[in-house]
């Protein structure tokens, strides 16, 4: 009874083996006896071999593999194994019934009795090409990703340990720093930062925020293998284990040194721009006014002349009158500058050798300078004469060194430095390439802050205080160089002085400095009958009773149209004198009807500002607004004698 019970109980023990083994439909798991044929069959086995326990019961085992591993004699050599060394274990190619081939991982295990004898062999066979071929993939997709991060040579791509020592380097590391990868791994990636970073600590501090963030992003100046610097944009991120701990950082850099620069390029483009903009603006403004106020100043003081001479002597009016017309002669002073920063001022442009003027000048200079204050010079004696107007360059650098002089206080030094420059291309501010004379007047003065400095040659901006200064002195300079085809420019700093410098461009020969200038004719002229024309009345009258004054007849006209009509009622007349700026037809336009018509009647062209280049007519005479009475009598003694030859200015 007990004997049965065992017997039963080793028999229940049995079938449940069976019944597990028969289950598993992952593993192929049989026997085969002591030559290798098949003597047992699970679900395992009969899913991914393809036999069912019918067809494959007896059968041999190396059916299982591949032609060429039979013929090699592997499955006999397997069995060897296994029975020698109590176990093979293997991964390779088999075949299933179909004849596909699948990778397996097989074990073998000898059975023994418990005597040792050989009784057969266990087989274990797992299918593992799903994972054989997902590793495949992965293999694969690693290398073509490093053959991808290796290839890469626009940016440096490689890993820090957790310390910050390189522990690889791409093509683009080595391209943009220079180093070798054999030169450069192992080492601390804090070499690639400047000296001053390294002491400022920033190679750790970016490690830390990778460490303590995820990440690190930031651009800076990187010193590459030979010491030159390039402006990199960097991210580190942090590399986390599988136990969420940081085992190194990934780097990448690049090199935006040129796109950083393109971009201040543009920037400073852009301000030149508005800078320029924002001074044609005020410039059209500025000369718009100072127009108005020139014909006013005019009238005002043509007026006041007259009146000086024909009131008799009375010690009680002639410094009224004295008063009055210095005031009226400061304002024309003040408009002139405001037409020159307009560009818009009559400039009689012409060689000009700034040895000399800068000599006269600073002797004129020297003596309203306080003992403690040196001006120095430093001009070649062989430097080119420029393109100017010499008497409005006078005052330009007269302007300059005043601003010079009220920049310091007792002590100090002004010095004027010149030196030819050739402009190879066009330059931020529009400087023409050609050949120019590079003129600086530098003061050791207190300096301009940048907001001064950036506003210093706007019209009216002055630091000096209402009544003191009319900030219109580098408005002038300024509107002078750029209309003699030059420019100015200052560079400044609180404490260290301030230079500005003249851009002039060279031309021609300058004349002898002690030519005798055309001769004034002082000759008495004959009475003339004047056709006089103006727009605007005040001047007008003003014009008239000036030519009255000396003597001559006047008949006044409002309009180039007016005249036309004076002239086509048959009055014959001596001379023209007409304003050039005038709505519906021009002095100029007026000039070619007079000469269409009267050919031979002799005229005199008024300009206020720069609106007829120097060279319209050779012919004509002009006369620069605002023009007192000895002006005007010059320029009609120069238009009324036509044989003589007229000067081309
Ligand atoms: N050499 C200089 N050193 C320091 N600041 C200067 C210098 N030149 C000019 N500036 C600054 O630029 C401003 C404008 O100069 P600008 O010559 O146009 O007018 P101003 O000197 O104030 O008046 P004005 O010329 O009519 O006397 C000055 O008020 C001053 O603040
Ligand atoms: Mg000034």
């Amino acid at each position: 009874m007990e004997s049965t019970t065992r017997l039963d109980a080793s028999q229940v023990e049995e079938d449940r083996y069976r019944l597990l083994v028969d289950a598993i439909a992952d593993y192929a798991i049989y026997m085969l006896d002591t030559d290798g044929r098949v003597t047992s069959w699970n679900a395992g086995a009969e899913r991914f071999k393809g036999y069912t326990r019918d067809e494959i019961l007896g059968e041999h085992f190396s059916r299982f593999y591949t032609e060429e591993d039979r013929a090699a004699g592997k499955p006999a050599r397997a069995l060897e194994t296994a029975e020698a060394e109590g176990r093979f274990e293997a991964e390779g190619w088999r075949q299933r019934k179909d004849g596909e081939r699948f990778w397996a991982h097989v074990i073998i295990d000898p059975i023994r009795r418990p005597d040792g004898t050989l009784l057969g062999y266990a087989k274990i066979t797992r299918d593992l090409t799903e994972r054989r071929e997902a590793e495949e993939i992965l293999r694969r997709s690693e290398q073509q990703f490093r053959l991808l991060v290796q290839g890469v040579t626009d940016y440096a791509i490689y890993m820090l340990d957790r310390e910050g020592r390189v522990s690889n380097w791409n093509a683009g590391a080595e391209r943009i720093k220079g180093y070798r990868p054999e030169e450069i791994i192992g080492e601390h990636f804090s070499r690639f930062y400047s000296p001053e970073d390294r002491a400022a600590g920033l190679p750790q501090r970016g490690l830390a925020t990778a460490m303590r963030e995820g990440r690190f992003e930031k651009e800076g100046w990187r010193v590459r293998k030979d010491g030159s610097r390039f402006y990199a944009h960097v991210i580190i991120d942090a590399i986390k284990g599988d136990d969420g701990e940081v085992i190194g950082f990934a780097k990448i850099t690049r090199d935006i040194t040129e796109r950083r620069e393109a971009q201040r390029e543009l920037e400073l483009a852009r301000e030149a721009l508005f800078q320029s903009q924002k001074m044609e603006a005020i410039g059209q403004l500025t000369g718009g006014i100072a127009h108005d106020f020139n014909n006013l100043l005019m009238a005002v003081l043509g007026s006041l002349e007259l009146l000086r001479k024909r009131m008799p002597p009375d010690p009680r009016l002639t410094p009224l009158i004295d008063n009055a017309v210095q005031g009226a002669e400061r304002g024309a002073a003040l408009t002139q500058r405001m037409l020159a920063f307009a560009r818009k001022q009559e400039l009689k442009l012409e060689p000009v050798r700034l040895n000399e003027l800068v000599a006269s000048m600073t002797g004129l200079l020297q003596p309203s300078l306080g003992p403690g204050i040196v001006i120095e010079t430093d001009l070649p004696d062989d430097l080119p004469a420029v393109q100017s107007d010499p008497s409005q360059l006078e005052v330009a650098l007269l302007n300059l060194a005043v601003n010079a002089r009220d920049a310091m206080g007792e002590n100090g030094a002004i010095r004027f430095t010149a030196r030819p420059e050739t402009v190879a291309t066009v330059q931020h501010g529009g400087l023409a390439p050609g050949n120019y004379v590079h003129l600086a007047v530098s003061d050791t003065g207190e300096g301009m802050d940048a907001e001064t400095l950036a506003r210093a040659t706007e019209p009216f901006f002055t630091t000096k205080g209402v009544g003191k200064g009319t900030g219109l002195g580098l408005a002038m300079v300024h509107g002078v160089a750029a209309q003699s085809g030059g420019q100015l420019r200052l560079s400044s700093k609180p404490g260290e002085g301030t230079t500005a410098e003249l851009w002039l461009p060279v031309g021609g020969q300058a004349a002898k400095a002690d030519a005798a200038p055309a001769a004034a004719p002082e000759a008495p002229t004959p009475r003339l009958k004047v056709l006089a024309v103006d727009d605007d009345n005040l001047v007008l009258v003003n014009t008239a009773y000036m030519l009255e004054d000396l003597g001559h007849t006047v008949v006044q006209a409002g309009s180039g149209a007016e005249a036309l009509e004076i002239l086509g009622a048959g009055e014959p007349f001596d001379l023209i004198v007409t304003d050039q700026a005038m709505p519906q037809m021009t002095g100029l336009q007026l000039a070619e009807h007079v000469a269409a018509g009267w050919p031979g009647l002799p005229l005199v062209l008024a300009t206020g500002y720069a609106e007829v280049s120097p060279d319209a007519d050779p012919g004509l005479a002009r006369l620069a607004k605002p023009f007192t009475q000895k002006d005007l009598a010059v320029a009609i003694a120069r238009a009324a004698r036509p044989a003589s030859p007229r000067s081309p200015a």
